[in-house]
């Protein structure tokens, strides 16, 4: 295991999937938590980035002391280094921001093979001036400064740049030797963790009665599935039909789990939810409408089953751990919950097996519990549906067109062997009508829009670069399928400014 202490930067939970596709565990430790570095003993120690300055007083301080372990800092991880261990930070001197050109100056094990001269992704304003007694240099950025220091006898390393972000060539063999170095065994694999997630419910649940709301999503059902195979008819899994999910979804979801001959209570709400949601057109309103109705309806059916405790969710390391924010302090780390606030009337104790996995490390555990390729490959659908995809307001009619243009969109995907290389693939209706001609008729129907990213946390994302004939292909077939459509946009908003959903 490598723990990495998180000082707040964006892409901290970079460093963790990356080193985690190797094979080695890693697990992220606030740097609140972490005055004492000793406390943090795995094979390696990673000290991430972050906005501060090491002479920023609000900064806690962390004990110079080092474990004798392999140690990389990167960006503040690397200036904290220097700092601690003898060496000189510039505050705030120079700025170095984006695409830089580093050269390697000395030889590195973390620098083996790998050209002279090469781009990385620098965000830092402080610094190293001067390395610690002990240290030496090892690469030097095209503006004169330490890029790269590292003390070959006790195994640390600093690089001011970030070698977890893509932008960064050779980024991930940089890591890679680091983790080479720790001389960890890479025997992280989720898929064979299910028995332990397996024990965990137990031991969690006790005696009790386990509830699990299923979407249909990768996350919910392997959680389903795990509980069941775990607790039996302890386990009471709940699909509720809001009334807002894909075209045939329902059916295939209940296919699912009739095929693995899994107990799925169904609760047809779609009419509550439809009604709550009538004239709404504010996004936001939308989403608590569903929210509420969910809880209503969750409550109701969780009453009338006995003696539920404990409350299964499908929460993921992403939702746990927050980075800590700028000058953040204790109480800015939270767990928070994806489920949105089931009150707490409800007593019910969580259950999240999963906490410690990433999406792709939970599709590894899907997969192996036997759930099928349509559901552990699909891209994510917001838990409010398609009510956030109805731009203006949601009615049975809307949703039906909706629907219909989004079923075709996703199955020209398929049929192109696109659908994998897209990140998340939607339609969407808007509320506006435009003049048309089909035939010799005229139309008078809605336009809609098309929406395709490529993204790996979806925090950012671009648009699908679709070759013309295609998207073509595509607009028309809906056109001429869809009753209620007559024009279509494709959508190549980039996230930020964008979001993916378009409510
Ligand atoms: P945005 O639209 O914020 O979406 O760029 C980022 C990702 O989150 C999904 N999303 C949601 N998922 N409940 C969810 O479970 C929600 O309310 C929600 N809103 C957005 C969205 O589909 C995309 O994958």
């Amino acid at each position: 295991m490598i723990h990495i202490i998180d000082f707040g930067s964006q892409v901290t939970h970079n460093i963790a999937r990356r080193i985690r596709e190797l094979g080695t565990y890693t697990e992220i430790i606030p740097y609140i938590k972490a005055d004492t570095l000793q406390d943090h003993l795995g094979e390696g120690l990673i000290l991430s980035g972050g906005q501060y300055s090491v002479y920023d007083p609000s900064v806690p301080s962390i004990n110079p002391d080092l474990p004798n372990i392999p140690i990389l800092g990167i960006c503040y991880g690397q200036q904290w280094l220097a700092y601690s261990q003898g060496g000189k930070v510039n505050p705030g001197q120079t700025r170095e921001y984006g695409k830089t050109k580093i050269s390697i100056s000395r030889n590195s094990p973390l620098f083996t093979g790998l050209p002279r001269e090469f781009n990385v992704w620098m965000s830092h304003g402080d610094v190293v001036e001067q390395v610690p007694p002990g240290y030496e240099v090892i690469a030097v950025s095209e503006n004169g400064h330490i890029a790269a220091m590292q003390n070959l006898e006790q195994k640390v390393f600093g690089v001011q740049f970030h070698p977890e972000v893509d932008n960064t060539e050779y980024g991930r063999g940089i890591l890679k030797k680091f983790d080479t170095l720790t001389g960890s065994p890479h025997d992280w694999n989720p898929g064979n963790r299910i028995d332990e997630y397996s024990r965990y419910i137990l031991n969690t649940v006790g005696d009790g009665n386990l509830v699990v709301g299923v979407s249909g999503g990768v996350d919910s059902s392997a959680l389903g599935i795990l509980a069941h195979r775990t607790l039996g008819e302890r386990a009471h899994l709940i699909f509720i039909n809001n009334g807002l999910l894909r075209k045939n979804e329902e059916q295939e979801v209940i296919d699912a789990f009739a095929k693995l001959s899994i107990p799925l209570q169904y609760v047809d709400a779609s009419e509550r939810f439809l009604t709550a949601l009538r004239s709404i057109t504010n996004p936001d309103e939308k989403r608590k409408i569903i929210g509420h109705e969910f809880i209503y309806v969750f409550q109701e059916i969780a009453q009338s089953l006995s003696n539920i405790t404990h409350l299964g969710q499908g929460t993921l390391y992403p939702d746990v751990i927050e980075s800590v924010p700028i000058y953040g302090s204790s109480s800015t780390i939270k767990r928070h919950h994806n489920v949105g606030g089931l009150p707490e009337s409800m007593h019910l104790q969580l259950v999240e097996p999963f906490s410690e996995l990433f999406k792709d490390e939970v599709r590894v555990v899907a997969t192996e519990l036997g759930l099928p390729i349509e559901i552990v490959g699909r891209h994510p659908f917001p838990g409010p549906g398609l009510a956030v995809r109805c731009i203006g307001e949601v009615t049975p009619e809307r949703l039906e067109i909706l629907r219909n243009a989004d079923a075709i969109f996703i199955e020209e995907l398929h049929k192109r062997n696109l659908y994998k290389e897209i990140s998340q693939a939607l339609a969407y209706l808007t509320d506006t009508k435009t003049v048309g001609v089909m035939g010799d008729a005229h139309t008078y129907q809605y336009l809609a829009g098309l929406r395709a990213v490529v993204t790996k946390d979806f925090m950012t994302a671009d648009a699908y670069p679709f070759p013309h004939d295609i998207i073509n292909a595509i607009c028309s077939r809906i056109i001429n399928e869809v009753k209620g459509i007559n024009r279509i946009v494709y959508d190549h908003t980039q996230k930020p400014p964008g979001t993916i959903e378009p409510e």
